[in-house]
């Protein structure tokens, strides 16, 4: 089964409470929750405050993607927020292994992410300690953007580097998610897809993620 996250950076910020409701109700399995800084990437979202009262409103689990610089400043905010999975930036940690842990330590599960350029040897040694590696296939910083075909490679790559050191981390793929691309992410080995456009664009946002999820 694959997993559907969808990113509620393309929801309506005017009534995001009923937006999450409606996601949990159209069979979403997580909530993708970008959280941008204006300095590791172009752009402001959403900070601890709004995790926090979206919490109260939803039993999904919270999927949070950190885009900012020094993550392990606002780690503990998001934890008390309610955050259930947090995943840093590769190319944000001077010492990635301490922020995993960090996460870890509070019971959560904690994932890795690389940007496009990035390459995978950044994560080699850290995949005995994550639950996760998200594979960036747009640059980090706004959602509608087009899926980078060389995105494909690097996620076979992955996949190959998860089966040889025996990691049962997810392989998620964020950015430029619909079901054409989709299809190619999970026969490429992605576990779990973010979509945000995509599904906030739909006519039938249950018939969106349903067709993601059915890609296994
Ligand atoms: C990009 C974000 C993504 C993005 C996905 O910076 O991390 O989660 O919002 O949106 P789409 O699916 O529209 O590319
Ligand atoms: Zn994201």
């Amino acid at each position: 089964m694959v997993l559907v996250a969808p990113s509620i950076l393309s929801a309506d910020f005017a009534c995001l409470g009923e937006e999450c409701k409606k996601l949990e109700k159209a069979g979403a399995d997580w909530l993708h929750v970008d959280v941008m800084d204006g300095q590791f990437v172009p752009n402001l979202t959403i900070g601890p405050p709004v995790v926090r009262d979206l919490r109260r409103i939803s039993g999904l689990v919270f999927d949070v993607h950190l885009m900012i610089e020094k993550p392990e400043l606002l780690i503990p905010a998001f934890i008390d927020a309610g955050a259930d999975l947090i995943t840093v930036h590769a190319e944000a940690c001077t010492h990635l292994h301490r922020v995993i842990h960090m996460i870890k330590d509070a019971g959560l599960k904690a994932g890795v992410a690389l940007n496009p350029a990035t390459s995978l040897a950044n994560v080699e040694y850290i995949l005995p300690d994550v639950d996760l590696v998200l594979i960036m296939s747009v640059n980090p910083g706004y959602g509608g953007q087009k899926f980078i075909p060389a995105s494909l490679d690097k996620i076979r790559n992955l996949k190959h580097m998860l089966i040889t050191s025996k990691s049962r981390a997810w392989l998620q793929v964020d950015g430029g998610i619909n079901l054409e691309w989709g299809k190619e992410v999970v026969a490429a080995g992605a576990d779990v897809l973010v979509a945000g456009s995509y599904i906030f664009t739909a006519a039938d946002m249950q018939f969106a993620i349903k067709g993601l999820q059915e890609l296994a």
